[in-house]
């Protein structure tokens, strides 16, 4: 399988819960490896534009007031297969329905505050990482 890259956030109840290390040793166990890592607060443009496709869903605004509370973790994780593993250990979007040992299943409160963010295709991986990485920090 081939080596991807794939975009991860830890959201800000993942970092007020102090749980940046819980989080990251569940996806560094399953092979993936992280390649750049920024840890900042976003403004509400930059969480609305990061997340433009969501725009006319009802819970947009709520989605924003979450992501812009409190500061978050940004990164670009690297292994073989990395897009759809990450999908496998971050586990489904409502952490009441995500599989044993995945981060939302552990760490996720509900379907508003889950804990992570994750890539969900090749495009969305690339869109993500040059949102937040420009390429001349990335090997
Ligand atoms: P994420 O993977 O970051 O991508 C979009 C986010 O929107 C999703 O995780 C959830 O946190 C959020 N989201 C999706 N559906 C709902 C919903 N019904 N109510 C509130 N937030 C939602």
């Amino acid at each position: 399988m081939a080596i991807e890259r794939t975009f991860s956030i830890l959201k800000p109840d993942t970092v007020e819960k102090n749980k940046i290390g819980e989080a990251l040793a569940i996806l560094e166990s399953s092979g993936l490896r992280p390649v750049a890592m920024r840890m900042m607060h976003l403004t509400r443009k930059q969480a609305e534009g990061f997340y433009y496709v969501h725009r006319e869903r009802k819970f947009f605004g709520e989605l924003v007031d979450f992501m812009t509370r409190g500061p978050i973790v940004a990164m670009v994780l690297e292994g073989e297969g990395a897009i759809a593993k990450y999908r496998e250990v971050m586990g489904a979007t409502d952490p009441a329905k995500a599989a044993e040992g995945t981060v939302r299943k552990k760490l996720g409160a509900n379907i508003g505050e889950n804990a992570i963010h994750g890539s969900d295709a090749p495009e969305t991986a690339k869109f993500e990482i040059g949102y937040f990485f420009p390429g001349y920090e990335l090997g």
